[in-house]
């Protein structure tokens, strides 16, 4: 990307002298994806890369509850964040008020929360997940109900693959929401071999036309390990099938790509620009942090 050279190589010097981390979301752009950051993954991956960072700064390339969710595993630690006002319709589409309504409803029922969600919310919570380790936390309760929080349509997805009774929330992430079964069926129908691999926050009608559904992480994944001249319908973000095309080689990617514009609101000039300035500092309130991080901690731990 030659008009971006100049400010990768500059933030590139810049971490370096400042001793900082670049941790970035696999929606980012592929010139920050590629060019900038020092660890990408999908949000499981980036909470338990965060936890081991030995740099005293962390800028997340993300939204703001993954910074969020940076603070909470590195309290001492600054983690910035190059655009404050990166947010996402699942995290506001719930309160901590709202859960302990929920609870109130619900006694005795446990709390799972998917990590797009504020520290508020997951301080009401038991345990977190991400939607590539759903199902494991929610099998891993040993209870015959649980609620599922904010997302609706991976909560349905998840209710497919367990016996435990699902009961959920209304939100939705905008992104990933706008996808019909009929859009990709089309696909199918033009080119009957092609794979079709979608985020589980699609509505679940969606993710019953994909060969494969998983968290941005297993989509790399499926989409890697194809042979060479197989064609991938990436049911995601767009900047997805960007980053993923140089490691799946030989491999065609059709891309009815949906933009996120919280992610899309971290830039390369901003980056510079929080390099420069240390700005802005996400931070959490000390106490309110000790609950959300006990949940996050609960599903990190998971596999440990
Ligand atoms: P992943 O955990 O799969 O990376 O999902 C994060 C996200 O925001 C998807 O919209
Ligand atoms: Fe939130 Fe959806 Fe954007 Fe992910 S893609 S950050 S879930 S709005």
């Amino acid at each position: 990307w030659p008009m971006h050279a100049p400010y990768i190589a500059a933030i590139n010097r810049l971490k370096k002298e400042r001793g900082a981390v670049i941790l970035a979301h696999n929606y980012q752009t592929p010139e920050i994806f590629h060019g900038v950051a020092d660890i990408v993954g999908d949000s499981l991956q980036l909470a338990r890369e965060a936890a081991k960072v030995e740099a005293k700064i962390i800028v997340q390339c993300g939204v703001h509850f993954m910074a969020e969710t940076s603070k909470l595993m590195c309290p001492d630690k600054t983690v910035l964040i190059p655009d404050m006002r990166a947010g996402c319709s699942l995290a506001e589409s719930i309160t901590g008020a709202d859960v302990r309504l929920l609870r109130e409803a619900h006694p005795g029922v446990p709390i799972v929360t998917y990590v797009n969600t504020s520290a508020e919310v997951k301080a009401e919570s038991d345990i977190c997940c991400t939607s590539s380790n759903a199902v494991q936390v929610v099998e891993s309760l040993g209870v015959d109900t649980v609620l599922m929080i904010p997302d609706e349509y991976l909560a349905q997805n998840v209710a497919r693959q367990t016996n435990v009774k699902i009961l959920t929330w209304k939100g939705h992430c905008e992104v990933h929401e706008r996808f019909t079964a009929e859009e990709l069926l089309a696909y199918r129908r033009a080119d009957p071999g092609i794979r079709i691999v979608a985020h589980p926050e699609c509505p679940p009608e969606v993710v019953a036309v994909a060969d494969y559904a998983g968290s941005t992480s297993g989509m790399i994944d499926y989409a890697t390990a194809q042979a060479p001249g197989s064609r991938v319908l990436l049911v995601t973000e767009c900047s997805m099938a960007s980053n993923v095309e140089t490691a799946a080689k030989g491999v065609q990617f059709v891309k009815p790509c949906n933009m996120c514009p919280h992610m899309k609101r971290i830039t390369l000039p901003k980056i510079l620009d929080t390099l420069l300035t240390m700005r802005e500092e996400v931070t959490v309130d000390p106490a309110l942090a000790a609950r959300a991080r006990a949940a996050v901690e609960r599903m990190v731990n998971l596999n440990n």
